[in-house]
């Protein structure tokens, strides 16, 4: 791109309006030649003597700047390289920083990483008070850390506190937010964000500075103002950190050890630590494996998981039946998210009046932490209501069934909705295992029916598993995805088989834990181990909270599906028996008080026939969970269930928290080599029996040596 290509100018009034606008490219980000332009441009701004003042504008309609170029970073493969792109990027900003002429600069849309930067590093900040200007700096989602200077400039901002809140979590903030946080200078309407800005850099030209005043009174001066201070905040930080990343995620700490330095020893010496960092960051594997993540994401928001996809259906209205928990968390969502009118039904009006209570329930937490503003909360509260019979459904574009895991029952439920819904409704069932085209059977119209397995919760897991059975109209399909995709979710596309992908690689990773369980191993330790490994809770944490029944149902549809391997253990019976049920019953291998776990109860073990007396080592604890999974993900992947071990990666990451910094079971295999996990299964099924066999995947990769990422 040739200097020049990007930012245009005009001068209004004696204010330069810039605007920037990457050609050819769905957002504005900042590459080498987006640089040199800048810096051209600026340099011509500054031998103008008619310019007085500048102000700065993206010329993307919802989008300011996406941060650095982040395809460009990934090809450096030294820390020098990357540590030269960082120290070029500051000496850009503090360019701007000490421009001799004010710069004002209006953001509408999203402003990240080294847009934010940019925007820090201007005199005056004003920002529309629209939904989509969102201003974060979320380096560390991938890896790295701002290396523009945001680990200098926004602390100085804000405060020391307020920053590394952002900064250590990578956290994206709405307008509103970053105006209350003291980031922006001015909030308003998208319609007069232009006059505003060129008349604050026409006020700035004429002498006039902001004041700013940082929020949080005397408690913030005690701890930002002061050295001291400011050491209780660094040391709850890194002890907060280690706490989080488990030194598995190296990038947070690092960016705490840029913010001190820099506040300790100065701007310059600041900058100069946060490239360095930068450097080292760039080219960890962590990194590479996160934006690998963020590209897979990004290429997800596109597919619609078939060839030729037809457009998708517009929902205005959605059926939802079924309100327990999985149903009312489908619909808060579906109105929280694509404000869609909802009706639920369910056969009696007590449950169906608990149902809208705890879909309400999301619309109500939203507002609570001003996501939303009253008026909106009641607008989206309006588009709720019940029934216990199917009125209403009639103009339905979509339902989603989220009954019991019953095949009768979900069958029984279809042919209800076929009676009261037009030819074109969609029916979405939201089962966990049973496959789609067992369900059509019931249907009159099986072009209509297709699966859509949610998380739970609902309002907070990311992935949607969309499952066509091989009836499904691919306008059905591109209906569900894009659907879900309105509702927030990260849609894949996975075949009609049991289970489908997600439960098709977590039973036996499960079922494992209860086999070490049995064998001594303790709960608190089998857990303990995987949340080591990077899962946000363990195995035996997870049966509390998806419940020892569903469980057990899945399990059960697993084993008959597939034989032996996914056999359930035996000593679980008694659980489900004697109401252990996990979280929601309020006792399960944890006991559970006031809505929170508590210690592991003892008496479970009792119960499951074992006690705790050290159980296998731990290096063969992580190894049998973790080579289960991958050895049944293999095998899933050569059965078709995900289209590519892109979706696989992502489902798993999204579905039940696999370790992002591994990048997902795929990769992970991929990383371990075909030929060691073959040898190592080979030996556990010795031991342990037969469902450790590797399987043909991997038994094939290991002798050609070939992986599943090319
Ligand atoms: N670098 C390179 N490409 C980027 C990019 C970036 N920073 N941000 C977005 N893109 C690309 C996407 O890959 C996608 O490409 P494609 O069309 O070829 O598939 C395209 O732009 C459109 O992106 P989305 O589909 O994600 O568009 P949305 O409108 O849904 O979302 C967004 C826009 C919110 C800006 C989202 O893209 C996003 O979150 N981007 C990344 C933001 C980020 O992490 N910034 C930090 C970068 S690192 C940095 O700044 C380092 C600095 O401190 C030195």
């Amino acid at each position: 791109m040739a200097p020049g290509a990007a930012l245009t100018w005009e001068l209004v009034d004696g204010v330069a309006v810039v605007t920037f606008d990457l050609k050819g490219e769905p957002v504005n980000k900042i590459s080498e030649a987006v640089k040199q332009d800048v810096l051209a441009t600026f340099e011509a701004l500054e031998q103008d003597g008619a310019v007085r003042g500048v102000a700065f504008f993206s010329g993307k309609p919802d989008n300011f700047i996406a941060g650095a170029d982040i395809e460009e970073f990934v090809k450096l493969t030294t820390a020098a390289e990357a540590e030269r792109l960082s120290a070029a990027g500051q000496e850009l900003l503090e360019h701007v920083a000490h421009f001799p002429k004010p710069v004002a600069v209006g953001i509408h849309g999203a402003c990240l990483g080294g847009g934010l930067e940019f925007a820090l590093a201007c005199g005056y900040r004003v920002a529309s008070d629209h939904p989509k200007t969102q201003l974060g700096l979320p380096e560390v989602q991938l890896g790295i850390l701002p290396g523009a200077g945001g680990c200098q400039r926004l602390p100085r901002l804000i405060g020391a506190r307020a920053a590394l809140d952002i900064i250590l979590a990578g956290k994206v903030e709405r307008a509103q937010k970053a105006y209350r946080l003291g980031i922006v200078d001015e909030l308003v309407h998208p319609s007069i964000l232009r006059d505003v800005t060129i008349a604050a850099a026409q006020r700035m030209a004429a002498g006039w500075r902001p004041r700013r005043k940082r929020p949080g009174g005397f408690m913030a001066w005690l701890l930002d103002g002061n050295p001291l201070g400011r050491r209780v905040v660094f040391r709850a930080a890194r002890k907060l950190t280690l706490a989080q990343t488990r030194a598995n995620y190296p990038a947070p700490l690092a960016a705490l050890d840029a913010v001190e330095h820099g506040l300790k020893h100065g701007m310059a010496e600041g900058l100069k630590r946060e490239a360095q960092l930068f450097g080292q960051l760039a080219v960890t594997d962590v990194s590479r494996k996160l934006v690998q993540i963020f590209f897979a994401t990004t290429a997800l928001k596109k597919d619609f998981g078939i060839p030729n996809p037809p457009p998708p259906a517009t929902v205005h209205r959605l059926g939802v039946v079924g309100a327990g928990f999985m149903g009312a968390g489908i619909a808060g969502t579906a109105i929280a998210q694509a404000e869609v009118d909802v009706r639920i039904k369910d056969a009696d009006l007590p449950r169906v009046a608990k149902g809208l209570a705890a879909a309400r329930e999301i619309l109500d937490d939203r507002l609570r932490r001003r996501r939303i503003t009253k008026y909106e909360h009641a607008r989206l509260v309006a588009l709720l209501s019940g029934s216990d019979a199917y009125s209403g459904f009639g103009r339905a574009e979509l339902v989603i069934e989220a009954m019991f895991e019953e095949l009768q029952v979900k069958q029984q439920v279809l042919r209800e909705v076929e009676a009261t819904t037009p030819e074109a409704t969609v029916f979405a069932s939201n089962t966990s295992t049973i496959p789609i085209h067992r369900i059509a059977e019931a249907a009159a119209r099986p072009e209509q029916v297709i699966g859509m397995h949610f998380f739970s919760p609902v309002a907070r897991m990311p992935l949607l598993e969309v499952i066509p059975s091989q009836h499904t109209a691919p306008a059905v399909v591109s209906t569900a995805v894009a659907f879900g995709r309105r509702m927030g979710k990260t849609a894949i596309v996975v075949r009609d088989s049991p289970g489908f992908w997600i439960n098709r690689i977590l039973t036996p990773y499960m079922n494992e834990a209860g086999h070490l369980l049995v064998e001594g191993a303790a709960i608190e330790e089998i857990d303990r181990l995987m949340v080591e490994f990077g899962f946000p809770v363990g195995p035996i944490t997870l049966l509390d909270e998806v419940g020892m029944d569903v469980g057990e149902k899945v399990v059960g549809v697993m084993h008959e599906a597939f034989g032996e391997r996914f056999a359930p253990v035996p000593a679980f019976a008694g659980m489900v028996k004697s109401g252990r049920l996990g979280r929601k019953a309020g006792k399960g291998f944890y006991k559970y008080a006031g809505g929170k776990k508590r210690g592991v109860d003892p008496a479970v073990y009792e119960l499951v026939g074992t006690h705790p007396n050290g159980g296998p080592r731990p290096a063969e604890v992580i190894q049998r969970l973790i080579l289960v999974m991958l050895n049944e993900a293999a095998r899933a992947v050569g059965e078709g269930i995900v289209r590519t071990p892109r979706d696989g990666d992502v489902g798993a990451i999204f579905g039940f928290g696999f370790p992002p910094f591994r990048g997902g079971p795929l990769r992970h295999a991929d990383d371990l080599g075909a030929a060691r996990i073959v040898a190592e299964l080979e030996r556990l099924a010795e031991r342990h029996g037969a469902r450790f066999a590797p399987c043909e995947v991997l038994r094939d990769q290991a002798q050609q040596a070939s992986k599943f990422y090319r």
